[in-house]
């Protein structure tokens, strides 16, 4: 079981936790992005492991009713298995979405995996055409570029300041001129894109950002945050805006938890001050 300090930013460990959380989020207004928690599998028997129980997934959440999507990590798909291994469990899982009018948004990982979660996304929007998103990090140099080149395909793109260490020569460091690149992406993408673009972002400057450049672009925009973080502010942007919450949920709880706490140690004392009830 969970212990009350993990279950802010966790759904819990079972399939229908995930759907339970959707159906809260509903109530607020929220749609839920489902992610079963599992990353970097060497081997093959976990990742088609993880793609049977996304398949469960979309028949869980078809039969709940429920407004919610798919978000899976190239890795627990299989990509560090291989390319072809990482495509087929992608293709599975897209193919069964597909099949019930669902979505499936892909993570990113670091950058050494950025060219095959591309190569796999743009497979997926043949085969589910408006159905499949992917992930792009401001803070890699190449993703103005990447944009540029796929900013035609029937898929979504979520926009993020990107969550890995990476070294100068691929990535910007700095605070401030991810920030700018952030900025200049989401113009970039309002700009250029039909299929849809998502912000996953915490920060109160670039959500206002991406709400002032829809209005002078247009465009189609949502706004993703995770579980547990400004739960208050998802409330009420939600009243306005089209709000997803990330909702990760299953067993491998510990090490998502552990990163939460280390990027804001606040994490920490909130989730304490949810469970002592102050
Ligand atoms: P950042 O950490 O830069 O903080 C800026 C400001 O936001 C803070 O000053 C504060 O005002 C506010 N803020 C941030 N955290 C807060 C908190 N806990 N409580 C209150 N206020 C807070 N990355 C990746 O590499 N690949 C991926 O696939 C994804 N997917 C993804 C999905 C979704 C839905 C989200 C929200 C994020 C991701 N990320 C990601 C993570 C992303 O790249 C980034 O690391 C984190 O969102 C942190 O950056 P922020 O833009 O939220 O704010």
């Amino acid at each position: 079981m969970i212990p009350p300090v993990a279950s802010r930013f966790v759904a819990g460990e079972a399939r229908a936790d995930a759907v339970d959380r959707a159906r809260a989020l509903n109530d607020r207004g929220i749609g839920a992005i489902l992610n079963l928690l599992g990353e970097h599998y060497d081997d093959r028997e976990p990742a088609d492991a993880d793609a049977a129980a996304y398949e469960a997934l979309l028949e869980a959440i078809d039969e709940a009713g429920v407004r919610a999507r798919l978000s899976a990590k190239p890795s627990q798909l299989g990509l560090r298995v291989g390319e072809d291994v990482f495509e087929t469990n992608a293709r599975r899982v897209v193919e069964a979405a597909a099949g019930r009018d669902a979505f499936v948004w892909f993570d990113m990982e670091d950058h050494r995996t950025t060219d095959a979660t591309l190569d796999v996304f743009e497979a997926m929007t043949q085969v589910h055409p408006g159905g499949v998103g992917v992930c792009l990090q401001a803070n890699l140099r190449r993703t103005a570029d990447d944009l540029d080149r796929l900013a035609g395909l029937p898929g979504r793109f979520r926009l993020v300041k990107g969550a890995y260490d990476e070294p100068t020569d691929v990535a910007y460091r700095s605070r401030k001129r991810v920030n700018d690149a952030y900025r200049d992406l989401i113009d970039q993408a309002l700009r250029t894109h039909d299929g849809g673009v998502a912000v996953g972002t915490h920060d109160p400057a670039m959500i206002d950002h991406a709400l002032e450049a829809r209005e002078a672009h247009g465009g189609d925009l949502e706004l993703q945050m995770l579980m547990g973080v400004r739960e208050d502010a998802q409330t009420e942007l939600a009243a306005d805006h089209d709000v997803w919450q990330y909702v990760p949920y299953g067993s491998r709880w510990l090490s998502y938890f552990y990163r939460r706490v280390a990027e804001r140690k606040e994490n920490l004392l909130f989730a304490l001050r949810a469970v002592l009830g102050r």
